[in-house]
């Protein structure tokens, strides 16, 4: 039996820092409001001309010196994004050559702050159905290019980043799981409205109905650790760490007090990264496997919520 386990991880953030206090200097809120709502104390926001592809491409080398892997070695570039380079090529090409990386599939994944896990259930589907030994899979954004920096509601949110990690094929087991879900009937309570199909080339910005969104992750999530653990057959306990979404604190403490599980089993980064989208899960784990939390054998369950809506869940044996 052919398993995939992740070999490696990067991560990578852009040098500026914005903290809220900058933020309320610009639309009326505070640092009070912004941290008791929603645990984000600051992001980090893409310098001009940095792109989305210039941040997968710090976390993709990173991960690959992590995971022992060439470049040369890798055969299948998954990127997950909202926020491409381009409207084509796709990112993953960009990046493909960029790492220097001719011929092997490339492709992007589109499913908001799902993208990830969507993206690391895809590569592992190819890896475990044969063919395919290496996958390079980064989420990676710069959400500031589609925030409404007028939206006060929106604007404290949202930040910029990538993460990466390299699966490879294995005969130990180590994505165990995974769980994907959407529903476009709330396709209104968090999008960006404007496309290139609906109204031409221009670049829309996110709108966000909050309270709905914030109630509906509450009880996706709810249903998606439970359907996790019984696909498993396994009991609370046997999770060692939660590597969630960083959308909002007091999300992910309610997805951990579901799980029983103290808030230190949980990897958080949304006080210093804000919601950075299809990048905030792998930098997340990036962060707890390089300070030494994360260690090789821990079962690690990741889950995620975004627009579509969508949410999914993966489970594995790091
Ligand atoms: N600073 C100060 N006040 C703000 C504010 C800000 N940044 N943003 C909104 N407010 C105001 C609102 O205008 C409203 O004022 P009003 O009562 O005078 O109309 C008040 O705060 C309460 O707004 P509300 O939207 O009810 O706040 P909330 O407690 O629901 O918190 C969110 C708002 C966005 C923090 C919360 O709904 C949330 O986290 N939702 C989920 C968002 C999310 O995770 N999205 C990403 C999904 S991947």
């Amino acid at each position: 039996m052919t398993y995939a386990r992740i070999l490696g991880t990067g991560s990578f953030l852009p040098a500026r820092v914005v903290t809220n206090a900058d933020l309320a200097s610009t639309v009326d809120t505070s640092d009070e409001w912004v941290v008791s709502r929603t645990g984000i104390r600051e992001r980090r926001i893409a310098g001009p001309g940095e792109t989305t592809c210039d941040l997968a491409e710090r976390a993709a080398r990173q991960a690959l010196d992590a995971s022992g892997c060439l470049a040369s070695e890798i055969d299948l570039v998954i990127v997950a994004t909202t926020t491409p380079d381009r409207v084509f090529p796709g990112t993953a090409c960009l990046l493909q050559e960029r790492l220097g990386i001719h011929g092997p599939a490339a492709f992007d994944v589109q499913a908001v702050c799902t993208g990830f896990v969507y993206a690391l259930t895809i590569a592992e589907k190819f890896i475990r159905a044969g063919g395919t030994k290496r996958a390079l899979v980064v989420g990676a954004e710069t959400m500031s290019r589609i925030v409404d920096w007028n939206d006060r509601s929106t604007c404290v949110l949202f930040g910029d980043g990538a993460g990466a990690v390299v699966v490879g094929a294995s005969n130990e087991p180590g994505i165990l799981s995974s769980h994907l879900h959407a529903d476009g009937a709330y396709k209104e309570l968090l999008t960006v409205s404007t496309g290139v199909s609906e109204r031409g080339p221009a670049t829309g910005r996110i709108t966000m109905r909050g309270n709905e969104v914030f109630r509906m992750a509450v009880t996706t999530l709810d249903a998606l650790v439970g359907e996790t653990l019984a696909a498993n057959n396994m009991k609370q306990t046997d999770i060692r760490w939660l590597v969630p979404h960083q959308a909002n604190i007091r999300i992910i403490a309610a997805t951990a007090k579901r799980l029983g599980m103290a808030m230190d089993q949980v990897i958080v980064t949304v006080d210093r990264h804000g919601n950075t989208s299809a990048a905030s899960i792998p930098l997340a784990f990036d962060s707890g496997v390089r300070d030494g939390r994360i260690q090789r054998g821990d079962v690690v369950l990741m889950e995620a919520f975004g627009g579509g809506l969508t949410w999914g869940s993966v489970l594995l044996r790091y």
